[in-house]
């Protein structure tokens, strides 16, 4: 196991009708906020009402920005920041899923500076400080209601780039499972491959003796694997939402990754295809996570092999591993497909060739790899991206 140090600040606040104490979480950080949403969802969902309300009566005020995307966009968080220093804001709340999340932190970044916060998403110099991020997450997929991160779109050459750091943990996120029951089922599907895929990402490491994060690890993917079916089958099934959600967090608030070092090629990949198609995210994963484990499967047998004997309940022939690991990947595929969600390219509705373009992009032309567990130039990226076709 490696070194590690471990904080996460973020309070969660988890449970049924949790939202009305929104402003009371709010309250002690600032008085005069933004509230950031989507397109939509929480008005027709009446959760617009009640945070409003909470805010209201805790005697906060708000200024408002709703229509942050799928794949948030660089053009709004642009206005964002102006209304930030326009208001003199004191905290961005994010009412809604990663990409609202994302999109405020973005903001609280660039609420800060005088320049341009994209700068940040292609590493030109770190955030020195933000504002405070607060959260009512309504779908668990992304993780970012406790992480570090933001994922934005620039819309000019529809380039998707990440920032980390420390200052983007949300102060607070609220999780209510209730507020979940009005996701469309291919919602829930992409959350369910987005949160697996975090996992993985973690799984597959070359750090040795992490037989307790494993076993965390696989706790969360069988959670995942045996929630969503429950969760799809039956909407407003509580128990099985609030098993989900709080996977959801947990799969990537970083306590899996303590010790070890996770790939990220996966991310890194598919944030070229959401990037240039705009698909959703958990659905790009989808496509990519297999073509990668058939890519890189020869590096490590042996750790796929005991994902597939762990997770997926393979049976173990110590005489063909090989195998029982392409057994392993075959079961994840059937189990997104048993979600409703596709395995390539073309399921994606992508037909066009732009696969070079895509692994240059990524691997900027050539220049930098992508991935721990195996480092992959741009000709491996377009490789997978081959073999997702
Ligand atoms: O915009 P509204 O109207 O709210 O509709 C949303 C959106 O269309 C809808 N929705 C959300 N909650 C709902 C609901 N509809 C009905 N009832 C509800 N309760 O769902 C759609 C998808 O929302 P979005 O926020 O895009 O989903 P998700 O949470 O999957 O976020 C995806 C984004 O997160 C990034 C992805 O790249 C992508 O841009 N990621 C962020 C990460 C991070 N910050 O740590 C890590 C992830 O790996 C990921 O890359
Ligand atoms: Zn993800």
């Amino acid at each position: 196991m490696d070194n590690f140090e471990f904080r996460n600040p973020t309070k969660i606040v988890f449970g049924r009708s949790t939202e009305h104490q929104v402003g009371a979480e709010v309250a002690p950080y600032s008085r005069k906020i933004l509230l950031h949403f989507g397109g939509g969802s929480i008005k027709q969902s009446g959760l617009y009402d009640r945070v409003t309300a909470s805010l209201r009566a805790a005697g906060v005020e708000w200024v408002e920005l709703g229509g942050v995307k799928p794949n948030p966009r660089l053009s709004l968080v642009h206005e964002g920041v102006k209304l930030c220093k326009q208001h003199q804001l004191g905290l961005v709340l994010a009412v809604g899923g990663g990409s609202t999340i994302d999109s405020a932190k973005a903001i609280a970044m660039g609420a800060m500076i005088e320049g341009d916060v994209w700068d940040f998403y292609l590493g030109k110099g770190a955030p020195q400080a933000a504002l405070p991020i607060g959260t009512v997450l309504t779908i668990p997929a992304a993780g970012s209601e406790a992480s570090t991160g933001t994922v934005i779109t620039k819309e000019e050459g529809w380039l998707k780039r990440a920032v980390n750091s420390d200052l983007l943990y949300p102060r607070f996120s609220i999780l209510n499972p209730e507020l979940t029951f009005t996701l469309p089922p291919f919602q829930v599907a992409c959350g369910a491959v987005d949160i697996m895929a975090h996992l993985m990402e973690r799984y597959f490491t070359n750090v040795r003796d992490v037989a307790f994060t494993d076993r965390l690890i696989e706790a969360t993917l069988k959670t995942i694997i045996a929630q969503a079916p429950k969760v799809l089958a039956n909407p407003q099934d509580y128990d099985a939402r609030a098993e989900f959600m709080w996977a959801g967090t947990i799969a990537h608030n970083n306590l899996l990754n303590t010790g070890r070092v996770g790939d990220w090629a996966s991310h890194d990949i598919e944030h070229e295809i959401s990037g240039i198609y705009d698909v959703a995210h958990g659905a790009g994963l989808a496509v990519v996570f297999p073509a990668w484990m058939k890519h890189v499967l020869h590096h490590d047998l042996d750790r796929f092999v005991q994902w597939a004997v762990r997770v997926w309940n393979v049976e173990l022939d110590v005489f063909n591993p090989e195998a029982v690991a392409r057994e392993g990947i075959a079961r994840m595929e059937a189990f997104f497909r048993s979600l409703g969600i596709g395995t390539t390219l073309a399921s994606l509705g992508i037909h066009d060739d732009r696969i070079a373009e895509m692994a240059d992009k990524c691997t900027d032309g050539n220049a930098r790899t992508v991935g721990n567990f195996v480092k992959l130039d741009r000709d491996a990226v377009a490789a997978i991206l081959r073999l997702a076709q």
